[in-house]
């Protein structure tokens, strides 16, 4: 009989920083549970071929429903690692932002976020051991000035992340928190950003990110900030007044800024 593998469910694997931490876990040993609202059919295929058994449940994780029915896909088998890192942005001012889009966003990122990680921990609490990686973002370090629904439920989970480390801390299960800084991934087409700086720069690869967040879940780190441009981002953020961050953020997220910028540099 084959040897069992550590099974490690991954949401938001079908593109982006989800798919790479996902890479990562079948590189390194694991089956996968991967999950997202679209089908993921491409990221089965790619995963099969590292090696690993992954099962694929689509369902929309703004929902309890959704929750539900990728837990349910769990079969009772013990969860080693959990990666929670769906979650979506979306750009514009608060006021022309769409009232239902809003509320996705804190469903997705927060509630469906809190809500999984609440039935697999409770059932590593049991087990005592297990790993949760969460994806945050060094965008809850700054209220995000024409994106400040999803900065605030960055700062969330950011906050979230490192107090239930610390209700867990004897319990055998590990709680890290990501926090990338501008990624290249498909976040800023979905979140209508392609008209701002922060949409159009340079950014870094979703494989780096996905390495550095994973390898920082296997070594039980409270919370990594992806990259040095980052890390200085987020070190300065620290001692800036909230209304400089602001401002600042408006430059790199303000609907058309990208013209701004791109002619500022001619
Ligand atoms: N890119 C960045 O600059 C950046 C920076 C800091 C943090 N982050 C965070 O990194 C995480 C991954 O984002 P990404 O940059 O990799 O973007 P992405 O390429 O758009 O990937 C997002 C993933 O989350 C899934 N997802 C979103 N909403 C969902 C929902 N309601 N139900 C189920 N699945 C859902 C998407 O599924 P579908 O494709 O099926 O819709 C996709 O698999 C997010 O939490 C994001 O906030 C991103």
């Amino acid at each position: 009989m084959a040897a069992t593998r550590p099974l490690a469910i991954v949401t938001g694997a079908s593109s982006g920083i989800g798919f790479e931490l996902a890479r990562e876990c079948a590189e390194n040993g694991f089956d996968l549970l991967i999950a997202a609202d679209r089908p993921l059919t491409n990221a089965v295929r790619d995963l099969t071929s590292q090696g690993a058994r992954v099962e694929a449940i689509q369902a929309e994780l703004a929902t309890p429903e959704g929750v539900d029915a990728l837990c349910a896909a769990v079969k009772g088998r013990p969860v080693d690692a959990l990666l929670a890192n769906a979650g979506h942005g979306l750009g514009n001012g608060f006021l022309d932002q769409s009232f239902d889009e809003i509320t996705h966003v804190i469903d997705t990122n927060i509630t469906g976020t809190l809500y999984l990680i609440h039935k697999v921990g409770t059932d590593m609490r049991t087990r005592g051991s297990g790993r949760i990686l969460i994806t945050g973002s060094i965008a809850g370090f700054m209220p995000g000035a024409f994106q400040a629904v999803y900065n605030g439920t960055k700062a969330f989970i950011d906050s979230f992340s490192w107090a239930l480390r610390n209700e867990l801390r004897d319990t055998g299960i590990t709680v890290t928190c990501l926090m990338p800084g501008a990624t290249d991934t498909e976040f800023f087409a979905r979140a209508d950003m392609l008209d701002t700086k922060v949409g159009t720069e340079k950014k870094m690869e979703a494989s780096q990110v996905a390495k550095i967040g994973f390898k920082a879940m296997m070594d039980g780190e409270a919370d990594v900030v992806a990259g040095f441009r980052n890390k200085i981002q987020a070190a300065v953020a620290a001692v800036t007044p909230s209304t400089v961050l602001a401002e600042q953020h408006r430059r790199m997220a303000e609907p058309g800024s990208a013209k701004h910028h791109r002619s500022s540099h001619r």
